[in-house]
């Protein structure tokens, strides 16, 4: 098939931009906030800044919404903070509820479609205190609570609902994000609490089609997609292996309420299979999601590791300087590879468009369900130009290419109904602070001084549209009809 044409978004498709309440917000001790396990474990990425201020967006609402509406924004994809709506056990927090009304509020009367997320890393301490994190089924209770608080305060104005944000990242990266804290033996542990999640995740979806008239709900899954390194049998497999162990586990159990006989085997093979109760498998099966939001950055390659290879973990890139992943090595199942035909990221990312139709083909052929991507960005080392902006062209290109393979999915008849982007401003990164900047408009704000400051005054926390920023209201503005091909293919 040729596609000489740009390709077609239907109308009413929603176009925005996406964030996190951690990430963004700030004000953690503002409002009646009590905190989170991500406050201490943003401390621990030092010297980058932690979430005490962030991009201070508690204090910029108003500000932040004006912009989307500027840039034509038909939706937005952030978060709410668990412990700023329920910050004790049983205790809702009216300030908190308020903070969010203003935001949703705000939003709608700018047909800006609010798109929800209800758990992003966030756990409160308390929660983590009394069931530590997520491994006690007490957390099962808790969580339903604050999901029906939300249901009951918002759900007049939020129809679209997102229940664990990257449920399968934190499973894969539990040390990175701090979910592994307390844990004795996480390799172990870590499939208890997924399963614990899984539970929530249900609770979530079930309470969300009783309460919330017309509301749809959906689990975000991060999505890498696995190429093989060559048409080597054995390579297939261990990408098809890769697929498995890192997001198909948790999609066919989203969506059949069942765990695939891959995952089992697995777990049997390694003695590390998860407490099921009675019960527990019936009540994530009845549990129907309504789409999938989907993140997605990049890809993969991996190539088939013996058994007899040498085990290395994966090491992620924590300093912004490439060539510093650590590419892993599984043996009897894959090693991962450098992919030569992709440029990367400071923080060796592949740059892969094709990517994005790729996982949409693979989600949609697996499973026939609608999606949205609630993810997809570039992160930088940035800084205000000599001239007071910021000329973003790689973040241009890099977006350009991305949606446009995302028209070409939609062509190739996969249902999508949104595209945000990762994010709206500069935001902190899970563990590179504000230096690996992502977003259309610039936050005049840098670690060190995030570090430093005493009090807000110090700081500018000016909001300055980037480049990409004029071009991604053309792309809004033109339904994706501005969005240039790639040449000569
Ligand atoms: C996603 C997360 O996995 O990737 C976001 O949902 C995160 O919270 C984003 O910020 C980009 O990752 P990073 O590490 O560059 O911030």
């Amino acid at each position: 098939m040729k596609y000489r044409d740009n390709p077609k978004f239907p109308a009413g498709f929603m176009w925005g931009a996406s964030s996190a309440a951690w990430q963004v917000e700030g004000g953690v001790a503002e409002g009646g906030r009590t905190p989170a396990i991500i406050d201490i474990n943003s401390k621990t990425k030092y010297p980058f800044a932690d979430n005490s201020i962030a991009s201070d967006h508690y204090h910029h609402v108003e500000e932040d919404v004006a912009l989307m509406a500027k840039a034509g924004f038909s939706s937005y994809r952030f978060s709410l903070s668990w412990s700023r709506i329920i910050p004790e056990e049983g205790v809702v927090n009216p300030e908190g509820v308020a903070f969010y009304n203003k935001l949703i509020d705000a939003l709608v009367a700018n047909n800006i479609t609010p798109i929800v997320t209800l758990y992003h890393y966030d756990l409160p301490v308390w929660v983590d205190e009394k069931y530590k994190g997520w491994y006690d089924r007490g957390v099962i209770d808790a969580f339903e609570f604050y999901c029906r608080t939300c249901f009951r305060e918002f759900g007049d104005r939020v129809k679209y609902w997102l229940s664990i944000n990257e449920q399968n990242m934190q499973i894969l990266y539990g040390n990175w994000l701090g979910l592994d804290k307390g844990c004795k033996d996480w390799n172990k542990e870590k499939w208890d609490i997924n399963h614990t999640m899984n539970l929530c995740h249900a609770k979530a979806v079930l309470a969300c089609h009783e309460m919330v008239e017309g509301g749809k709900i959906g689990p975000v899954p991060g999505y890498v997609p696995f190429y093989p390194d060559s048409c080597r049998p054995l390579d297939q497999i261990a990408a098809m292996d890769a697929e498995e162990l890192t997001e198909k586990m948790w999609d066919d159990l989203y969506v059949f309420g069942e765990y695939n006989g891959f995952i089992k085997r697995y777990w049997k093979e390694n003695g590390i299979e998860p407490k099921i109760l009675p019960g527990d498998m019936e009540l994530i099966k009845s549990a129907k999601i309504d789409f999938f939001a989907i993140n997605c950055y990049r890809s993969n390659v991996c190539k088939y590791a013996p058994t007899d290879a040498s085990y290395m973990d994966i090491e992620l890139n924590k300093t912004g300087e490439k060539g510093n992943f650590k590419y892993p090595i599984y043996p009897g199942l894959y090693e991962m590879i450098p992919n030569p035909f992709v440029e990367r990221t400071d923080w060796d990312w592949d740059i892969d468009p094709v990517c994005l139709r790729y996982t949409m083909r693979y989600v949609w052929d697996h499973y026939h369900l609608p999606m949205m991507i609630t993810e997809n960005g570039f992160g930088a080392h940035e800084s205000i130009g000599p001239d007071g902006k910021i000329h973003d062209e790689a973040r241009i290109k890099f977006l350009n290419d991305h949606i446009y393979q995302l028209g070409l999915a939609i062509e190739d008849g996969c249902d999508v109904i949104s595209f945000n982007l990762w994010s709206f401003t500069v935001l902190l990164s899970t563990g590179n602070g504000m230096e690996k900047r992502y977003g259309l408009v610039y936050v005049d704000v840098t670690d060190d001084q995030l570090n430093n400051a005493k009090s807000l005054d110090e700081l500018s926390l000016k909001r300055i549209p980037k480049d990409s920023f004029d071009w991604y209201s053309k792309v809004i503005a033109t339904n994706g009809a501005c969005l240039k091909g790639p040449e000569g293919e």
